[in-house]
């Protein structure tokens, strides 16, 4: 545990909305600030914080990378126009797939999405818009796993020695660094932000890009973007912490329609958790992993085998790369 960890029950989430707005209007001072969402709970509640601090003078980008779930981009987006925060989409699609192309090794993938992000795509923003700060809700979780040596956060940058003031022309404000998953719902909840944003499970930054294995290009993507609506649709009242598809980079021999079929392997997994640092599968119903196999098999092209993950974190995690 970190000493500057605040857990869930030294919380006091309106105390910390308050504290963390005069930090943030301090810092930015008069001048402008950048806001990376993408939908997901932390940067939903840093942009809510960062727009109560200082209103119009954040600017907050949707990074359309291409390797988002299905919808997402609109959906985010008129999300937040319904809470009075104005978002502006921004394309970047070629830019990531370009970026990912031939890329194969995890880590080496994970690097080429921060790169895009920070260097290319929010360095660009800010010298435009003439922003100096960008805000972030990296997490504490994050922070440690990068630090452990575990895998290296999309969103994780001075902990591994890079200066953005120095390399990319602005200073990150991180707000929510001090907190895990349920802390920062709960903060979430008390800025008013809706259940469906609030209570939505973890999505990694690097997206789907984090489902598959080897390379990611954009038909691979869109067969876990497919396999991902699935799963999310059958899965969404079951309560787990977070549950996801993988598509495998091997193919396996199957049969479809009396002949042979070298198709794709979809792997489901459905994790019990309640800070993402361990993690066991939760004990879904048979009936309703063979349902999602059928549907899997049947709905996305190319797909003849679905697998259920058993094993935890440790040893697993709980992405694919
Ligand atoms: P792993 O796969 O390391 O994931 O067991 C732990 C939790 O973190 C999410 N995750 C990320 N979140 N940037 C993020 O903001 C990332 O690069 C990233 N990688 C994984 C993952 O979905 C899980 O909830």
């Amino acid at each position: 545990m970190s000493m500057d960890e605040i857990t869930l029950e030294n919380l006091d989430a309106g105390e910390f909305i308050e504290e963390q707005c005069s930090a943030i209007a301090e810092r930015v001072a008069g001048g402008l600030a950048i806001n990376a969402l993408s939908g997901g709970v932390d940067s939903s509640v840093v942009t809510m914080l960062g727009h109560r601090a200082i209103g119009s003078r954040l600017m907050t980008y949707f990074v359309d990378n291409g390797i988002m779930r299905r919808d997402e981009p609109a959906q985010v987006a008129s999300m937040f126009e319904k809470l009075g925060v104005p978002i502006e989409i921004v394309d970047a699609r070629e830019q990531f797939f370009s970026a990912l192309k031939g890329l194969t090794d995890p880590e080496e993938k994970r690097e080429a999405i921060t790169q895009t992000f920070y260097r290319d795509i929010f360095g660009d923003l800010v010298r435009a818009s003439g922003a100096r700060y960008l805000l972030q809700g990296t997490i504490l979780t994050d922070v440690e796993e990068t630090v452990a040596g575990v895998k290296r956060q999309h969103n994780i940058l001075s902990q591994l020695g890079i200066d953005t003031r120095e390399q990319f022309g602005y200073t990150l404000i991180e707000p929510l660094i001090r907190l895990r998953k349920p802390g920062v719902r709960k903060v979430g909840e008390a800025l008013g932000l809706p259940g469906e944003l609030f209570a939505r499970p973890p999505f990694p930054g690097p997206a789907l890009a984090a489902r598959v294995i080897g390379e990611t290009t954009p038909d691979r993507i869109d067969l876990v973007r497919e396999a991902t609506a699935i799963v999310e649709e059958e899965l969404v009242d079951i309560k787990a912490f977070q549950y996801l598809a993988i598509l495998h980079e091997d193919k396996v021999t199957g049969i479809r329609d009396g002949k042979r079929d070298y198709g794709h392997q979809i792997e489901i997994r459905c994790w019990d958790s309640t800070d993402a640092k361990t993690a066991r599968p939760t004990r879904l119903d048979y009936a309703l992993l063979e349902k999602l196999a059928s549907r899997i098999t049947t709905e996305v092209k190319g797909v003849v085998s679905v697998t259920y993950n058993i094993a935890s974190k440790p040893t697993s995690t709980i992405e694919a790369v």
